[in-house]
C-alpha cells in the first residue's frame, strides 16, 4: 500500500475540496486574491483535509459537510503557514518564494487573517456547536503553541517534554481536530471520537518530529523549504536535544552555542554533529513510537478502504522525505 492508495480513496472528495477552496478564496480585494491564490496554487500535501475526509468516510458519513470542513481545516493550516513564514523569516515554501518574500510581511499577515476569518465564516455555515468548539479550540491552541515556541527561542536547555508540548500545540492539535471531525459529523460515541482525536494527535506529533528531522537531513529540492531554518531561528528541536545528549562535550557545545546565538553561520558544524551523533536516529525513533500510538488508537475502526488509508498515512508520516 502506498500514498497513491490514499489519494485514490479520497480522489472524488478532494476534487470537491479543491473546487471549494478556489471558490471560497474569492475576495473583491485584489491583493487578498493574489496572495491567497499564490500560496494555495503552490500546492501542499493536503494532509489535514485528507484526515477529515478519511475519518468521515471510515465512519460511513454520507452527507456533504465533510467537504466544507476539510476546506476549513486547509484554510486554517494555510493561514498558519502565512503567519509562520513571517515569524520564521523563511524565504522558501512549497518550492517557491514565500508569500512574505514576494508580497511583504504585512500582506502575508493580513491575508492570513483573511483566511482564518473565512474559515470561521464557513465553519459557522455548518451550524454544529461541537464542530465550532473543536475548531475554535484548535485554532486558539495553535496560536498558544507558536507563542510558547517563541518564548523558548535560544533556550538550549529545553527538554524533550517541553519540546513535545510545543509541537502538540502548534501542529498536532489541528491534525487532532481534523481527524475528530469525521466522528462528530457521524455522531459517534465518545470512545470513537476520542480514538480518532488520539490518532490525529499522535500522527501530527510524528509528522512534526519528522519535519524537524528533515530540517537537518532533507534536501531543499524535496522538502520545498530551506534546510537550517530552525537553527537560524535558535529553535531547539528534538534532533538538537538528542545531539547535545549523545555528542561529546565539544560537540554539545557547538550545538548549544548555535542555539543560543541563533545563527546559521555554524550550520555546517551543527549539521555534522547532528548527523554523526546518532541524533537523527534517536529523533526518528520517537517519531515511530508516535506513529505506532496513532495506529493503536484506531485499531478498532471498521476495516474499509478509508480506515486502511488512515493507517497508511501513519506510515507515510514517518517514511516521507518531502
Ligand atoms: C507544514 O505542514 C507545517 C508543519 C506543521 C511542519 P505541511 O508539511 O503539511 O505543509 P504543506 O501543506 O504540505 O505545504
Ligand atoms: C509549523 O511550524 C507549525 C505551524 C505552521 C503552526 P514550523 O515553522 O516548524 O514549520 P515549517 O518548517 O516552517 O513548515
Ligand atoms: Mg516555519
Ligand atoms: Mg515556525
Amino acid at each position: 500500500m502506498t500514498i497513491e492508495f490514499v489519494k485514490t480513496v479520497i480522489a472524488a472528495d478532494m476534487q470537491a475540496v479543491d473546487a471549494l477552496i478556489r471558490d471560497r478564496l474569492h475576495s473583491e480585494v485584489i491583493l487578498v486574491r493574489q496572495v491567497a491564490e499564490y500560496i494555495i496554487s503552490s500546492g501542499g500535501k493536503r494532509l489535514r483535509p485528507a484526515l477529515t475526509l478519511l475519518s468521515a468516510q471510515a465512519l460511513g458519513y454520507n452527507g456533504h459537510h465533510h467537504i466544507e470542513l476539510a476546506t476549513v481545516v486547509e484554510f486554517i493550516h494555510t493561514a498558519t503557514l502565512l503567519h509562520d513564514d513571517v515569524v520564521d523569516e523563511s524565504s522558501l515554501r512549497r518550492g517557491r518564494d514565500t508569500a512574505n518574500a514576494l508580497f511583504g510581511n504585512a500582506a502575508s499577515v493580513l491575508v492570513g487573517d483573511f483566511l482564518y476569518s473565512r474559515a470561521f465564516q464557513m465553519m459557522v455555515g455548518v451550524n454544529d456547536m461541537r464542530v465550532m468548539q473543536v475548531l475554535a479550540d484548535a485554532t486558539n491552541v495553535i496560536a498558544e503553541g507558536e507563542v510558547l515556541q517563541l518564548m523558548n527561542i535560544g533556550d538550549a536547555e529545553l527538554n524533550e517534554a517541553a519540546y513535545l508540548k510545543v509541537i502538540r500545540y502548534k501542529t498536532a492539535k489541528l491534525f487532532e481536530a481534523a481527524a475528530r471531525l469525521g466522528a462528530l459529523l457521524t455522531k459517534q460515541d465518545k470512545n470513537v471520537e476520542t480514538a480518532l482525536a488520539s490518532y490525529g494527535m499522535h500522527l501530527g506529533t510524528a509528522f512534526q518530529i519528522v519535519d524537524d528531522v528533515l530540517d537537518y537531513s532533507g534536501e531543499a529540492g524535496e522538502i520545498g523549504k530551506n534546510l537550517g531554518d530552525d537553527l537560524a531561528e535558535g529553535k531547539c528541536t528534538l534532533p538538537l536535544i538528542h545531539a547535545m545528549r549523545l555528542g561529546n562535550e565539544k560537540q554539545a557545545s557547538i550545538v548549544r552555542d548555535a542555539i543560543v546565538h541563533a545563527q546559521r553561520e555554524n550550520f555546517a558544524d551543527v549539521l555534522k554533529v547532528v548527523r554523526t551523533s546518532g541524533a537523527l536516529n534517536a529523533a526518528m525513533e520517537a517519531a515511530h513510537i508516535e506513529a505506532q500510538f496513532a495506529l493503536d488508537a484506531i485499531a478498532s475502526l471498521p476495516n474499509n478502504p478509508a480506515s486502511q488509508a488512515l493507517r497508511e498515512l501513519a506510515r507515510f508520516a514517518v517514511e516521507r522525505n518531502s
